[in-house]
Formats: C-alpha cells, structure tokens, sequence
C-alpha cells in the first residue's frame, strides 16, 4: 500500500436532479464505466497515488465501495468510502472525519468532473505543498458578465478580467480546511469560499477545459463524446506498437516506407541504360552488379521498408549470381511476391528521379504503365535537376527517390 501524506476526498453523494437521471449522478453510466468510475481513474493516474475517500449517497455506499474496490486495489491505494450529507458540505466534511492521521495535504473533488486530468491533481497538490496555504483551478471568463437586479434589469458589467471560474480538485493543508469546517456557518458553495470565508489565503492555479461538471444532460453528452474519442484514441495507440514488433499483427494500418538509390554512369561508353525499367537507347549506361536501374531499387527499398522486411542488400545480396545484371522487373516483382507472404499488397508508390539524363518526360507515360503493370498498383514517375548542383548536377550518376504504401491483403 502507498504510504502518501496527500488524500483526494470525492464527493458522489449528490442526487443529480438537474442531470433528471433516475440514478444519482455518480452512478449514472458515461462509456462502458460510470461517472465515478471515470472519475476514479483520473484519482489513480496521478504521478504519486493518494489516500483515496469517496463520499456516496447513504443507500449506494456498498456499491460504491465495490467500484472503488475494482481499481484502488489494482492500484494498490488505500480507501475508505462513508456516507455523504444532504448539501455538498456536509458530504465533505463527512469526508474530512474519515481522512487517517498521516495525512498533511487534502484535496476535494466532485465526482461530477469526471473527465479532469490527473496532471490537475497533480499540480494542485504540489503547490500546496509548496504555498502552504489553499490552491484551487481556475479558467478566465469567457463571457460578459453584468450584475442584475431582481427585476432583471442590469445594474453594472462587471470587469471580467477580475473574475476565473472555479473549478477541483480543490488542495488545502489539512489544518487550514479542518479550522474552515469547524468555524463554518451557513452554506458555501466550494471549499475555497469556506477557507476564505475564515479568513485564510486561496491562489489559483490553471484549470483545465476538461475539468467541466456534468451539471445537465448536455453536459453529460459533451462527456459521452470525449470518452467515445480517448477510447479511439486509446485502440490506435494499442495497435501501433503490435505493428512494429510484427509486420503480420499490422492488418488493421497501411504502411509507409522510404527508399533512395544512387547509381554512377559507367566508365564504358557501351553500357547500356535501364531506368525504371525501361532500356533507353543513346544514353550512357549506370554502373552496378545489376543493370544499376536506380529507380526500380529506390521503389524495392521502399516497399520492403513500409513492409518491415528490411532493404534490398539484405534481402537480393549482391554476392548472389542470379541477380548479377538482372533488370530492376526481378527486383520488383521478387518484392511483390515477398509482400504478399509478409500479407501485404502495394497500396500506391511514387518515386523521383534526380539527376541531367535521360530526359524522362517523354517517356514517363510509358514507365509508369510498365511499373504499374509490375506492382499491381499505381506508379507515379517524376524527375528533376539539381541546378548544376552535386554530383548529379555535375552528372556523374542518378540519383531517386521512392514513397510506397503497402496495405493488409
Ligand atoms: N455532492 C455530495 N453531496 C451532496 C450534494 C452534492 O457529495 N449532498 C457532490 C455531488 O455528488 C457532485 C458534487 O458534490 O459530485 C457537485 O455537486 P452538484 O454538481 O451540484 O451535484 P448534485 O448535487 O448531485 O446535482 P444537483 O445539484 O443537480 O442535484
Ligand atoms: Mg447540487
């Protein structure tokens, strides 16, 4: 068990009757969990675990202890759970009679904010630590705010600068809240009104848009979508990384992969040129223990890449005789073969070509129809010049450059 100085007191003893749910609010179902057990979680992700205490309603303590139960002994968090009081203020106080000796920092927060980050709690914990004194988030007002009298007629716009909207968990030391409660009179609607109402300092510390409280039913639908979104979010983050320890465990994600090569022209004026698997007649050939068909290796490189099966060199090697001036089609079409035994098929690649020669243009119509042909899959040829800059300005060699796309089969 955690041997934490700082509780987190949540209050769920409310009936929720502006919610108009037959459950009380804490109970009420927000995903495939409930407003308290969302609640609860965010309590439990914080950085050091606290002493938890839930304050439910006199006829659901059972129920909520075993809610509570599920994830604080998971989580290896000491608890209590007791019965709230018929305003808030009485809830928390029930909350405060129930907190252990060892504890030197409380925190009170509604259960109705289900969806407040822990890095909130976080934050308001280590600045009262710090301060000495009460600590509670706050967001500037948005809205004009006027004072108006009971006819409904306004009196003054009030300067909203001055003004943040509350929200908890709401940090206090714990001598500074147990003095309030004891000297409260009347009813207060958070505790830093109580704490100031005795005269003991408050700062407020950033809130967060996410710390809102389902007051409404519209409010309790704002919830639904932003758990409907972390659980989305949360599926892809799991699949992620299945998919790179094991190309075949990928088949819910596509695949990108990068892939560049660089061939030299030959010394040999006689050597002819292939390049993306076309011959090209009057032009100087590339050197290479293939036929140095930079762009069909660029497109292997890729499609191998975004397959997670390594590179070319390692998968074709350069000491194996049946590739020794092979044209870039076995290259391409051993790829594909190895791809769909991965479980894969190409979903699109492009790829460039830098360099002076050949003039591609004329030809890329014909190219990109030949690579299509042999990948299954759309081609897309483009090329360029450097400017007259580096090696391929200076034409000493080709240069490409390849995206592919690979997709479960
Ligand atoms: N609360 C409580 N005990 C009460 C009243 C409220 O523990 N007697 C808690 C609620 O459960 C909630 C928080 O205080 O987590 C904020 O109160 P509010 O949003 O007003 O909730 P309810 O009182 O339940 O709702 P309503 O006012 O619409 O009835
Ligand atoms: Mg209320």
């Amino acid at each position: 068990m955690n041997d934490s100085t700082v509780a987190v007191i949540v209050v769920a003893a409310g009936s929720g009757t502006r919610l108009g749910r037959p459950e009380p609010k804490a109970f009420v179902p927000l995903g495939d969990d409930t407003v308290l057990g969302v609640a609860l979680d965010a309590v439990l992700g914080m950085s050091d675990p606290p002493y938890l205490v839930v304050v439910a309603p006199d006829e659901r303590v059972e129920e909520a202890r075993a809610i509570v139960t599920s994830r604080a002994g998971a989580a290896s968090v000491a608890f209590d759970v007791v019965a709230g009081g018929e305003t808030r203020q009485k809830s928390v106080s029930r909350g405060i009679a129930a907190l252990p000796h060892v504890i030197e920092t409380v925190l009170v927060h509604d259960a109705a904010r289900p969806l407040t980050p822990s890095i909130v709690f976080d934050e308001v914990a280590a600045a009262v630590r710090a301060r000495g004194h009460g600590v509670v988030p706050g967001l500037p007002v948005i809205d004009t705010i006027k004072r108006v009298d009971a006819r409904g007629r306004v009196v003054a716009t009030v300067d909203r600068s001055e003004l943040a909207a509350m929200q908890t968990p709401q940090g206090f030391p714990r001598s500074a809240l147990e003095h309030a409660y004891s000297r409260a009179h009347g009813e207060h609607t958070d505790d830093a009104a109580l704490v100031e109402s005795v005269g003991m300092p408050i700062d407020i510390v950033p809130g967060d848009a996410r710390a809102f409280k389902i007051t409404v039913p519209a409010d309790l639908h704002r919830a639904e979508q932003l758990v409907a979104e972390r659980a989305r979010a949360d599926a892809a983050a799991d699949v992620a990384p299945a998919a790179a320890a094991d190309p075949a465990a990928s088949v819910a994600l596509p695949r990108v992969g990068t892939g560049i090569d660089v061939h030299a022209f030959a010394d040999d004026a006689d050597t002819p040129l292939w390049l993306a698997g076309l011959e090209w007649p009057g032009e100087r050939g590339l050197s290479g223990h293939s036929d140095g068909d930079a762009v069909a290796h660029a497109v292997c490189d890729a499609l191998l890449a975004a397959a997670g099966l390594g590179d070319i060199g390692g998968t074709f090697g350069t000491a194996d005789p049946r590739f020794s001036g092979a044209h870039g089609e076995v290259f391409l079409a051993e790829t594909v073969r190895r791809l769909a035994d991965a479980g894969f098929r190409v979903g699109n690649v492009s790829v460039q070509v830098v360099g002076n020669r050949p003039k591609l243009a004329p030809r890329r119509a014909e190219a990109e129809a030949l690579l299509s042909g042999i990948l299954g899959a759309p081609v897309s040829v483009a090329a360029t010049t450097t400017d007259g800059l580096g090696f391929t300005g200076r034409g000493e060699g080709v240069a490409a450059i390849a995206t592919a796309l690979v997709v479960p089969a």
